[in-house]
């Protein structure tokens, strides 16, 4: 018999120093740093301590909290720089990661602040969850009782249901950092959770309407901040991913961002040469992979508008021009174990989306 001892936790209350930024839009003054001493046991939360530092010293500090338990996603903050549950995270974790001995909180990113740690939800997260249509559209005729849905097309959207809408995925999204205007991780999320559902009857009208918005799947940068900030495993990014895979590969759906070319141009490159030939990404993003495809009109007028981002990139040495445009090479054997990746996955007769999120056997 196994036995496994874990070290008891400190029932002795200690202290912790809180900074909370601070900001009151309607007041007219700039955004400041409040610090607070707590005492509280270290397997406390950043939120208990929070709302101690509230209740003792300043009960005007803006926190939105509920379940206390991590299930309705309300305190999503930012914990010493990165996206947090406060009501999940212990206060002995969240010292460790301090820079300077004091846990800093700050409001979530990427949406406007209402006051001091609560942001507007409904301005970003929520108005992009609505963008999506979440709900079921329900295929026809409707059942005249429950429509049987077989078990594995229900794990499969498993992942996606697990989202508290916390929008700790919206508040490190790098993609709509710079365009606020991207559908984001967490509505894209909730997409799958209807397109992966046999019941719904808009999975083309869906993907399509995703893919042929600039600010949809191709829009992502596939930076996995989100899939690292999600506190449910939700896996945003590989959400879209399977998006894009549905939407190019199974509905035959190019789109006019020419985001799926793009995306194929990437794979077909590394399967010919074993890494990426910057020079080809641009024609075989508008010409696919053939010879001709170099000589597509608009790959010319794109290049020609990525020409100063390209002379700034080799002026900083970020580019070798050498490189750039005869390739990267990699050695003959290499190449030739990169292609047998290729001739194995393509040689399967459909695709296999192995869901990880669900572990376990059945009986
Ligand atoms: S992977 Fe895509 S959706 Fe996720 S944070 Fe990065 S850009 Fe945003
Ligand atoms: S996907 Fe994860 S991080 Fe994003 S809102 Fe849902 S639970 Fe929060
Ligand atoms: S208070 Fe509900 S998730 Fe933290």
């Amino acid at each position: 018999m196994s036995s496994t001892t874990t070290a008891p936790r400190s029932s002795v209350p200690q202290a912790f120093k809180l900074r909370v930024r601070r900001y009151d839009p309607e007041s007219g003054q700039a955004a400041y740093w409040d610090e607070h001493e707590i005492e509280l046991e270290g397997h406390r939360s950043v939120l208990e301590g929070i709302l101690q530092a509230k209740n003792r010293f300043d009960g005007s500090i803006g926190i939105r909290c509920s379940c206390r338990q991590a299930i309705c996603g309300s305190c999503g903050v930012r914990i010493n720089g990165e996206p947090a549950l406060a009501c999940h995270t212990h206060l002995d974790e969240a010292i460790k990661s301090a820079k300077d001995g004091v846990i800093e909180i700050e409001p979530m990113g990427n949406m406007p602040v209402i006051k001091d740690l609560i942001v507007d939800m409904d301005a970003v997260h929520w108005k992009k969850v609505r963008r999506v249509t979440p709900w079921l559209i329900a295929k026809q005729p409707v059942p005249e009782r429950e429509y049987i849905v077989d078990r594995e097309s229900m794990v499969d959207v498993t992942q996606t249901m697990a989202c508290i809408q916390c929008g700790a995925c919206v508040s490190d999204c790098l993609a709509m950092e710079v365009d606020p205007g991207f559908i984001g991780p967490a509505a894209l999320a909730k997409a799958y959770r209807f397109v992966g559902d046999p019941r719904d009857d808009a999975r083309h009208v869906r993907l399509n309407d995703l893919s042929q918005d600039p600010q949809g799947i191709y829009d992502c940068t596939h930076c996995f901040k989100c899939v690292e900030a999600c506190p449910k495993d939700v896996n945003p990014m590989g959400q879209i991913m399977r998006l894009r895979r549905i939407a190019g590969s199974d509905e035959q759906i190019v789109d006019v961002n020419n985001g799926h070319r793009h995306e194929e141009a990437f794979t077909t490159l590394i399967r010919d040469y074993g890494l990426l030939h910057e020079a080809e990404l641009l024609p075989r993003s508008y010409g696919g992979d053939s010879w001709f495809g170099k000589f597509h009109p608009a790959a010319g007028k794109e290049l020609l508008s990525s020409l100063p981002a390209i002379v700034k990139a080799v002026v900083k040495g970020k580019v070798s021009p050498t490189k750039a445009i005869f390739g990267h090479k990699i050695a003959k054997r290499d190449l030739d174990s990169v292609k047998r990746i290729y001739e194995r996955v393509e040689g399967k007769p459909q695709r296999y989306e192995l869901n990880l999120y669900i572990v376990g056997e059945d009986e």
